[in-house]
């Protein structure tokens, strides 16, 4: 799969998700489903969106023992998703066993699997003073993406600015935190504009509120491809 730009459909529920989706028809844009969505209207959601063309991104971050992270990904297996991810602090072994439940079927081995290396909202200090982790964070999401390349997966989740660094792993990198020059920062510290991104070797651009908050975020969706892509 190469570049594409994936749209975080951060919205609570299924009708708030199709009204944003009307105006995008016949351009099947690649979508971010998270957490918040997947737990109101379960994989019924995604089967839809796969039906109509969209391509997807499960963000459900898996993180448990390795037995029951294989099993879950059995389930999310034959959803057939373009990505699909889980926390890289659970281990080498229980990202072996996510990418063994992913591949349980035929259209399950197609999907990527991309590990969470540190959350956006882990700072150095958390990272020191409640996870007793003493190592700059640098070092802990290279060494996590190691672990992830070594368990058989196929990329990371970073910030577009640590993209090179990934790249030279031979990872792919799907990276949040884009805004275009022009935007609103909103909370995001690390950002990058989309063809800056591009300049660092993301992958993937994962693109929230500079599209779903734009005035029409079709053409906001538009200027992020034509700058990424
Ligand atoms: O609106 P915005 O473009 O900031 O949205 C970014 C999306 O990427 C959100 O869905 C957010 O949860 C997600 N994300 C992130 N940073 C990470 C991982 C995921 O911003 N490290």
């Amino acid at each position: 799969m190469g570049k594409d730009v994936i749209i975080a459909c951060d919205f609570k529920n299924k009708e708030e998700l199709l009204n944003f989706l009307k105006p995008f028809q016949g351009l099947n844009p690649f979508l971010k489903i998270g957490m918040e969505i997947f737990y109101k209207e379960g994989p019924q959601l995604v089967r839809e969106l796969k039906e109509q063309g969209c391509k997807i991104f499960l963000d459900l971050k898996l993180h448990d023992i390795p037995n029951t992270v294989e099993k879950a990904m059995r389930n999310l297996s034959e959803l057939g998703v373009e990505i699909v991810n889980c926390h890289a602090a659970g281990g080498i072994e229980m990202m072996k066993a996510a990418r063994r439940g992913l591949d349980a079927t035929e259209q399950g081995k197609k999907s990527e699997l991309i590990a969470v290396t540190q959350l956006t909202s882990i700072s150095q200090e958390k990272l020191e003073k409640e996870l007793l982790i003493e190592k700059p964070l640098p070092e802990v999401v290279k060494t996590y993406a190691l672990n992830a390349k070594a368990a058989g997966l196929q990329g990371v989740v970073c910030s577009p600015l640590e993209a090179p660094i990934i790249k030279e792993l031979g990872l792919i990198s799907v990276t949040p935190g884009i805004r275009f020059a022009d935007g609103s920062k909103d909370d995001q510290v690390r950002i990058a504009t989309p063809d800056y991104a591009k300049e660092l070797g993301s992958t993937y651009i994962v693109v929230g509120r500079a599209i779903t908050g734009a005035t029409d975020p079709v053409a906001a969706y538009k200027r992020c491809v034509k700058e990424f892509c």
